[in-house]
């Protein structure tokens, strides 16, 4: 859409757009969510826990992919994570990660 408009502008016209995307995973480590009632989902290095557990359940919402909009903020049952900005008691599946291999959350459906 965003091309579609720029092309349709008047040549000259400025036009200011804004793309984003999720921020790349650095150092990540391999993890597993153990999700409360199942299944156990691994999470590779280069992955996110959202798109690993999405893979299984493709009905656990999103948004931002970036940790700010609160879509993908499910309940930490049980571990700890790094990276993650959701508040105590949560997890944010878009950007959280284990720090001691294993973290259990609540989807809650
Ligand atoms: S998708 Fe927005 S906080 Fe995770």
């Amino acid at each position: 859409m965003i091309e579609a408009l720029r092309r349709a502008l008047p040549a000259g016209q400025r036009f200011h757009s804004e793309r984003f995307s999720p921020p790349p995973i650095r150092g990540g480590r391999p993890f597993t969510v153990r999700i409360v009632g199942g299944p156990d989902v691994a999470v590779p290095a280069d992955r996110t826990a959202l798109d690993a557990v999405r893979a299984l359940r493709p009905d656990v919402p999103y948004s931002c992919r970036q940790g700010f909009c609160g879509t993908c903020h499910v309940r930490l049952v049980e571990g700890t994570t790094v990276g993650d900005p959701a508040g105590p008691g949560l997890t944010a599946l878009c950007v959280g990660r284990a720090t001691d291999g294993t973290i259990v959350v609540d989807l809650g459906r």
